[in-house]
């Protein structure tokens, strides 16, 4: 039996890239997961490529969020594992050039999301007293990229949400904790310039990006009952990059 048999798991932006490699990881250790994802047709050819279940979710819309809720626990039931992927990097430019309204989607998305994915799938788990929540932060959010202002004030933020949700739910079984890539290879890239992807690849010591399969790996550690003593923790998968 894998470590998660019977158990539910959610991973919202799970119809392609870091999101799906963790659905499958997840899918692999015996959960039951939704994919949810804004663009639904990806998922659902993802979801059934992989056994799992697709669902409409815009993490930016708590409406949407809360549907796909409804909808995910009447096919599988209880949420026991949510992993808040989702996200955009918004495109790259000085502080100063930046298009304030790219500035706020990308906060919308990247922080907000986060911050509605977790406030839907809370309660719940409080009330049942069981439940994981792994939060996909960004190397940037530490350690603030250059030219990308808003993705890193939003990585940074979703750090901060992760150690007080952490600390909220540390009187009930439910773990929150947060993962900081470095750079992995996805469609992600389309979004950044040629030089961005370059100057990422430079800071990573060990001088690769770093493989899907490597953050599900970790993702699955996190959602697993293997993690009881660690909450509103910041993990990191950087290649050696991160100082702390
Ligand atoms: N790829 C990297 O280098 C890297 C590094 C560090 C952190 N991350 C983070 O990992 C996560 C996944 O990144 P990825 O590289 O797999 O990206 P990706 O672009 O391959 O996949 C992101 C998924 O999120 C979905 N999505 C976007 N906006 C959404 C919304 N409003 N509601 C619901 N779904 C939405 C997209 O449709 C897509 O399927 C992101 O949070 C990203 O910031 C990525």
């Amino acid at each position: 039996m894998g470590q998660l048999e019977g158990r539910v798991a959610v991973v919202t932006g799970g119809a392609r890239g870091i999101g799906l490699a963790i659905a499958e990881r997840l899918s692999r250790d015996g959960a039951r997961v939704a994919l949810w994802d804004a663009d639904v047709g990806v998922a659902r050819s993802a979801a059934a490529a992989s056994g799992a279940h697709a669902e409409a979710a815009d993490v930016t819309d708590a409406a949407s969020l809360q549907a796909a809720l409804a909808r995910t626990e009447a096919v599988l039931g209880p949420v026991d594992i949510m992993v808040a992927n989702a996200g955009i990097t918004g495109p790259n430019h000085r502080l100063e050039d930046y298009p304030v309204d790219d500035w706020r989607r990308v906060i919308e998305v990247d922080l907000v999301g986060v911050y509605l994915t977790c406030r839907c799938v809370v309660p719940g788990m409080r009330a049942r007293n069981r439940g994981r929540i792994v939060n996909i932060a960004s190397i940037a959010g530490k350690e603030g990229n250059p030219m990308a202002s808003a993705y890193s004030a939003a990585k940074a933020g979703v750090i901060g949400l992760t150690k007080s949700l952490g600390k909220e739910l540390a009187g009930t079984e439910v773990r929150v904790n947060c993962i900081t890539p470095a750079a992995v290879e996805t469609e992600l890239f389309q979004q950044m310039t040629a030089e961005q992807v370059a100057w990422m690849k430079s800071k990573i010591p060990l001088g690769r990006f770093g493989l899907t399969s490597e953050v599900a790996e970790m993702a699955a550690f996190l959602a697993s009952d293997a993690v009881s003593f660690s909450t509103g923790a910041i993990f990191d998968c950087s290649g050696g990059r991160a100082v702390y």
